[in-house]
């Protein structure tokens, strides 16, 4: 069995919303990179020096990294930007010291996790691992699964993990926007399967800035997703808090208020549509194997059925919703980012459709056709913001909905986006009241 032949520092296989950004980090830091992917417009995207999706300061690391570079065999001098290229063969990650798994890890909807996207990844590089590579995933996993990688190449090919090929699970905890800032920040946490993953894979994270923790992999594994869960369900109160108050005609702004105000065991979120990529189905990976079954499970329904409380509180305000013009403000599954995958805003838009109501949309961030905004508010008899972009946060986006949606229109905004701290109003209303309660 002889060692691995690599001409690379390390690869990264996936070059979605995480792979992408730390193979331009990793590259920015002068290591020769392989990036891998096998969708070829991604791939096309990046070939062209074009981001395929929004992230902080990503366009100007790509901009600047030398790509696809002739010479990548040839060590990158000292101090100098280090190289990108790009494949769509996952074998050909093996020609990296260093392997990053950084694919798509989602859940069957029978809440199990779904490792095909990592399985396959790991068949193609069977035949091509060598001892002195290491593996490393970096998706997010459910308890086990690292070792299960360990076990399988060990199963396979017989090697000894830890002495002859690393095996690691070092999670990605970023948030998107603030990847490049995140990276040297965040501890990164690297759990190392046998004796010698754990120094070896901190080797690779030691280029960047950020203290490394070293664990267990399945202490790594729990952390990732605990962190996630804790979010998950941090929201959840709030928004049943929500729910509760509508049920009692009380003010939930007002509430959490009272809650928080001066209050050192405080610390309330405040409530707004919870989902996403991560969020909406990393809790699965616990609650498949529960020992509490179905308690994550009603943290997710809470936050899946806000759209639903938002629609019933508008109807029993409005009455039918059918064939009046509602528009929906923000596609995307948060503030200010492009990335609507998981966005509880387009399971609103279906529920309005089932109401038959005409439903008309505007974001300014996603990849998604939508209308202008003056052509969704148009005469609009109802206004949602699905998501709080901070062009819908000023003032002025207010004044706007009031002067050109339909007289009485009833703006619906969970997230209290002008202080005005009223889920369910009308316009009028609420350009009278201003800003009396902080946002999120
Ligand atoms: N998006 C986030 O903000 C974030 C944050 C932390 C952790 N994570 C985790 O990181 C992982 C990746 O998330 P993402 O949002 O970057 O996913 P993504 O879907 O944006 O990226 C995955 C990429 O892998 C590619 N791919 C799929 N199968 C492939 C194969 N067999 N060979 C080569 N390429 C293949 C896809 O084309 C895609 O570009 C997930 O486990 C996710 O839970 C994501």
């Amino acid at each position: 069995m002889g060692t691995s032949q690599t001409n690379a520092d390390v690869a990264v296989v996936g070059l979605g919303r995480v792979g992408l950004p730390l193979a331009l980090s990793f590259a920015d830091r002068g290591l020769r990179v392989i990036g891998v992917d096998n969708d070829p417009v991604r791939l096309g995207a990046a070939r062209d020096g074009r981001m395929p999706f929004a992230e902080t300061g990503a366009q100007e690391l790509l901009d600047r990294i030398a790509l696809d570079p002739p010479d990548a065999g040839s060590p990158v001098a000292p101090g100098e930007p280090g190289s990108l290229t790009l494949s769509e063969r996952v074998a050909d990650a093996a020609r990296a010291r260093h392997i990053v798994i950084t694919l798509g890890t989602p859940s069957f909807s029978h809440i199990e996790i779904d490792m095909r996207d990592i399985r396959s990844a790991l068949d193609d590089l069977l035949g091509v691992l060598a001892p002195g590579h290491s593996l490393i995933l970096r998706s997010t996993v459910a308890p086990g699964t690292t070792e299960f990688v360990a076990g399988y190449v060990a199963k396979h090919r017989g090697f000894d993990i830890g002495e002859e090929v690393m095996v690691a699970h070092a999670p990605e905890r970023i948030a998107a926007g603030r990847f490049l800032e995140e990276i040297d920040t965040l501890p990164c946490i690297i759990g190392g399967v046998g004796r010698r993953s754990g120094e070896v894979v901190a080797e690779l994270f030691g280029v960047f800035d950020a203290p490394i923790v070293h664990t267990t992999p399945v202490q790594a594994e729990l952390a990732k997703i605990w962190t996630n869960i804790l979010r998950y369900a941090n929201f959840a109160l709030p928004n049943l808090l929500m729910m509760d108050c509508e049920r009692y005609s009380a003010n939930v702004f007002e509430v959490i208020d009272l809650i928080n105000r001066n209050y050192p065991r405080g610390g309330i979120a405040q409530p707004g549509f919870t989902a996403g990529t991560c969020l909406r189905k990393d809790f699965t990976f616990s609650e498949e194997r529960s020992a509490a079954p179905g308690m994550l499970l009603a943290v997710s329904r809470v936050n899946e059925s806000v759209p639903l409380f938002l629609l019933e509180g508008a109807k029993r305000r409005l009455g039918s919703l059918a064939n009046r013009k509602v528009a929906v403000l923000g596609l995307a599954f948060k503030a200010d980012t492009d990335d609507e995958r998981d966005s509880l805003a387009h399971k609103l838009i279906r529920l309005l459709e089932r109401e038959l109501a005409d439903v008309a949309v505007h974001d300014p961030h996603v990849p998604t056709p939508t209308a202008s905004f003056e052509e969704a508010v148009d005469g609009a008899e109802m206004v949602v913001v699905a998501a709080n972009h901070s062009e819908f946060r000023e003032p002025a986006a207010l004044a706007a909905i009031a002067e050109r949606a339909a007289q009485d229109c009833l703006v619906v905004d969970p997230w209290n986006c002008w202080g005005a701290a009223q889920v369910f109003a009308y316009a009028s209303e609420l350009v009278t009241l201003g800003p009396t309660h902080p946002a999120r």
